[in-house]
């Protein structure tokens, strides 16, 4: 189907993933504020996961449907972490060798720094103090988390884990597509890119995209695993008018979301994919979207 078919599809109606427009009014905040529209050019909203996780669940729901073998011992990347909540949880669930998460905002590497030195302070105290309970706004049992049995994570002692956590995660701020670079000879095991895509689509076009997907394959270890969670095409047409960039790079996209599957693995040379999102339940209104896993 020609580019123009399947967008002209996506225009459809208002979609629930229309909820990216406007994230500063599904906060909590005093009235004065709740009007006032937060502009995020590049999706890096401040609490983002105060609206994408909620209180009542235990985790994010993402993280349920992915498997511990593709991280557990591994180096794993991050791009577009935001304020870091899934690169923290994936480190403690699944037990990365090391994790380095990357966003362009600095404010939310910043935000990202900061939880780390939260949940290793409050989680070393719950353990040492063996106080009940769960940080819920973090919208994480860290509680649970840290008290699996030995052989669930790599570190035996929940205790040497807490304390590993912040040699195991880092922040880096950085452009993914522009001037972000790993350090020399570095390459990973697992990538995940969630909710990210369209907002490098928006930003740098087509060309951008192609180089996020080609940077992501020379990245990777043979063998490894990118995990794409793409935003689709429904949502693109009211975040366009973020910045005049944003708007004139929407009407000039010829890669919509539904072709990015072809696009990675006959253009850009992964092997296989596996479509895991049957297996995801409980998101939230406006975040049921595809999560792939691609393998180089
Ligand atoms: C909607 S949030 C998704 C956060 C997180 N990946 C998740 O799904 O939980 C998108 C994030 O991507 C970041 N981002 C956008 N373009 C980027 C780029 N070129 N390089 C690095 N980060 C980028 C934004 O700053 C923002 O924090």
């Amino acid at each position: 189907m020609a580019a123009e078919n399947k967008k002209n599809k996506g225009k459809r109606k208002k979609n629930d993933d229309d909820n990216e427009i406007e994230p500063a009014a599904a906060q909590q905040q005093p009235s004065k504020k709740r009007n006032r529209k937060e502009i995020a050019i590049f999706g890096n909203y401040r609490h983002y996961y105060g609206y994408r996780v909620g209180q009542d669940m235990d985790e994010d729901p993402r993280l349920k449907v992915m498997k511990k073998e593709w991280f557990e011992g591994k180096d794993c990347l991050d791009i577009g972490c935001n304020s870091g909540l899934v690169t923290i949880s994936i480190a403690k669930k699944f037990g990365c060798q090391s994790i380095l998460g990357v966003d362009i905002d600095g404010a939310r590497i910043e935000d990202a720094n900061w939880t780390l030195r939260k949940i290793v302070r409050t989680n070393t105290h719950k353990m040492t103090s063996k106080s009940p309970g769960a940080d819920a706004k973090l919208g994480i049992d860290f509680e649970k988390s840290t008290t699996k049995s030995p052989d669930e994570g790599t570190s035996g002692s929940p205790l040497l884990l807490e304390k590993d956590l912040l040699k195991i995660v880092s922040f880096e701020k950085g452009n993914f597509v522009q001037n972000w670079h790993p350090p020399a000879n570095k390459y990973y095991h697992a990538i995940l890119c969630l909710s990210v895509s369209k907002w490098i689509h928006l930003n740098w076009g087509d060309d951008g995209l192609i180089t996020l997907f080609s940077r992501v394959w020379s990245l990777l270890q043979p063998g490894g695993v990118f995990i794409l969670e793409p935003q689709p095409w429904s949502s693109y047409s009211k975040n366009r008018l973020v910045s005049e960039t944003a708007n004139a790079n929407y009407k000039n996209i010829r890669i919509p979301p539904e072709d990015f599957q072809d696009v990675l693995l006959d253009k850009i040379g992964f092997r296989r994919v596996e479509d895991i999102t049957s297996n995801l339940s409980g998101s939230k209104s406006g975040f049921n979207r595809p999560i792939l896993a691609f393998w180089k």
